[in-house]
């Protein structure tokens, strides 16, 4: 079964109500693929999530950016995966390398925040990438692998996991990976998943990528074997996100 194109907007900690409500406008006007084609999720700041989900259009979903590794109470400033399912968010996007390096969550904090959510029912991005340094040290596939193995040693069913490769060095910098840098991981992660989980899961799971998506090179990108769709941050806050959004027609015929 062909893995439907998965198109993720991060807008990350940005917005202010004014803007959050102009942009779900003009994501509500946009012309895009059907839902056959490609999966639309975006994922505003928590205060916003809620409103983000009424005014939204149906046929896109909403997700939060985070959420507590356990379940909820005297967790200061956390969120729970319970909350989020209690507000029919049903995504959520865990091991954002922002999280991971500056936060210092660790692969194996990551694996439990992931299994903790899926176990609630909610739908998982899980975020892998090397940074430069580690990809200049030729380690690229070490540490992609590690944080993914950690995530494959916990849970069992992939079916509601999406794996975004996000190399850091791409991330907000304007130098995107280039469709054959991204292809290379995505197609190397898939034979990982394969050789260390199942063929099954391999061939069905969703590898998206993600680091300085824009109209301009989506198409490209999208036109690798393995690449599957894209987290986008800085480009979902603007009106390209629905070009961005179209390049799932690539994937077709
Ligand atoms: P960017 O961010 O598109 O602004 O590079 C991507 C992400 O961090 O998800």
């Amino acid at each position: 079964m062909a893995r439907k194109f998965f198109v993720g907007g991060n807008w990350k900690c940005n917005g202010t109500l004014e803007e959050v409500k102009k942009l779900v406008s003009t994501l509500n006007a946009a012309e895009v693929p059907s839902e056959d084609v490609v999966e639309v999720v975006v994922s505003p700041p928590f205060v916003f999530l809620a409103l983000v989900k009424s005014l939204l259009r149906s046929d896109f979903a909403v997700s939060a950016q985070n959420c507590w590794v356990r379940k909820g109470g005297a967790f200061t400033g956390e969120i729970s995966a319970e909350m989020l399912v209690n507000l029919n968010i049903p995504w959520v996007i865990l091991g954002h390398s922002e999280r991971r390096l500056i936060l210092k969550e660790v692969n194996e904090f990551v694996a439990d925040k992931v299994t903790y959510a899926l176990g609630q029912g909610l739908k998982v991005i899980a975020c892998v990438g090397e940074t430069l340094e580690q990809r200049e040290a030729g380690d690229t596939m070490n540490v992609v692998s590690e944080q993914t193995k950690a995530i494959a040693e916990k849970v069992k069913d992939w079916s509601n996991i999406v794996v975004a490769y996000e190399p850091v060095w791409a991330i907000g910098t304007g130098r995107v990976a280039t469709p054959a840098q991204a292809q290379e991981v995505h197609s190397e992660l898939r034979n990982w998943l394969k050789v260390n989980v199942s063929p099954e899961v391999a061939e069905s799971t969703r590898i998206i990528y993600g680091g300085s998506v824009n109209a301009g090179n989506c198409v490209e990108l999208a036109q690798q074997p393995d690449v599957d769709g894209f987290l986008v941050g800085g480009a979902s806050l603007k009106a390209e996100f629905v070009d961005i959004i179209k390049s799932a027609t690539t994937k077709q015929g």
